[in-house]
């Protein structure tokens, strides 16, 4: 990272700005490749390591997806699969296709980067954060730029400036979470006055809760994420056709019979297909936390938050949820909700 960007960063465990490169007073180096962020009012560390600052600990409930992502690094980005899936998807979310040039945009939960791409080709200026190693297969997929600002941080306490950032984007991450509502609130206080919050969260009802994950998962994510990803790279192969046909016979319900995600209905060529539904079965059997959530709870939490001109429907992805922080507004209220994470931040020995 440019050691310019540190600047952008608050320490997570005192909310301080007053952080330094290694110890006060050694020569700052024009990019930071490894090292150690300090603190200077608290004096916790956070490693630089690869490029990138590190605020979380690297054993974290979010592996099996720094592991999914490193290895499908490329498999579902736009310019990989030349179809404009993600970007119809986020433009979609957000609400229609809009001018980002000059705006201060921040996504959480990044991936491997698919919505990185487009938001960094909108022309806007772009933080991302993942909790796992997945920030690094988004960092290496991404032209260098100066509008791009990478780091491994937590939603439950991202290390940046409040109500800083014109749009706050989160897309396939919230269910993921052990606490949606507290990491929602979270989100929301990075909204500057008059910005927008983008969510999707996979949709709660008795035909979701019926899939063949929620009957398997308190197996599968007890697994090794080798031995599972293992087995799933074996059995998903020959049931895509399976799943294609009962797709077409049966719609949606009916690709659901059988135990594994199929994407041929986005038209995607047969290989690449097959990569999809290899990639998307293991993340749907692997995440420590799966909480599926209503159109009703994520509506409660844009009106907890006292945010305007509110929108939650059903979308691309489940519950898709937009809303804007009112200019004036008071601060975000606290979830209630106990975020499962702990409380202080990694202060982590690089
Ligand atoms: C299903 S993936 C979605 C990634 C990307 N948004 C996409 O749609 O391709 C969920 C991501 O959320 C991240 N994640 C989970 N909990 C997080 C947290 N507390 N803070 C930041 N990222 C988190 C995971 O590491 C994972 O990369």
């Amino acid at each position: 990272m440019k050691s310019t960007r540190l600047h952008l960063h608050v320490c997570p465990a005192c909310r301080s700005d007053r952080l330094a490169w290694q110890d006060v007073g050694t020569p700052v180096p024009e990019v930071i490749e490894s090292g150690t962020i300090t603190c200077q009012s608290c004096d916790c560390r956070f490693a630089v390591r690869g490029g990138l600052p590190r605020f979380v600990p690297e054993d974290n409930y979010a592996q099996s997806f720094g592991f999914q992502w490193n290895l499908h690094a490329r498999t579902q980005l736009d310019s990989h699969s030349g179809m404009p899936i993600s970007h119809d998807r986020l433009w979609a979310a957000i609400g229609g296709k809009v001018d980002m040039h000059g705006q201060c945009v921040l996504e959480a939960g990044s991936g491997a980067g698919r919505f990185t791409e487009v938001l960094a080709a909108s022309g806007a200026d772009v933080v991302t954060f993942d909790y796992s190693s997945a920030v690094d297969a988004n960092a290496r997929n991404q032209p260098a730029s100066p509008r791009l600002h990478f780091f491994q941080g937590d939603i439950f306490n991202i290390p940046l400036v409040e109500a800083s950032f014109d749009k706050v984007l989160c897309l396939g991450v919230i269910q993921h979470t052990p606490a949606p509502q507290a990491a929602f609130m979270s989100l929301a206080k990075y909204v500057r006055p008059g910005g927008q919050l983008v969510v999707d969260a996979y949709t709660r009802n008795l035909a979701a809760l019926l899939q063949w994950k929620y009957v398997l998962r308190p197996i599968t994510r007890r697994m090794r994420k080798e031995t599972l990803y293992k087995i799933v790279e074996v059995l998903t192969p020959p049931l895509v056709p399976v799943a294609k046909l009962l797709r077409r016979i049966a719609g949606r319900l009916g690709a659901r019979l059988v135990p594994i995600v199929e994407y041929s209905h986005l038209g995607l060529p047969p290989r690449l297909n097959v990569q999809w539904a290899i990639l998307d079965t293991f993340d749907m059997y692997s995440p420590a936390h799966d909480h599926p959530q209503s159109l009703s709870s994520v509506a409660s939490w844009f009106e907890a938050a006292g945010f305007e001109n509110v929108s939650v429907r059903h979308g691309l992805n489940g519950v898709v949820g937009s809303g804007h922080r009112p200019v004036g507004a008071n601060a975000i209220p606290a979830a209630s909700a106990n975020t499962g994470t702990t409380a202080t931040p990694a202060a982590i020995t690089p």
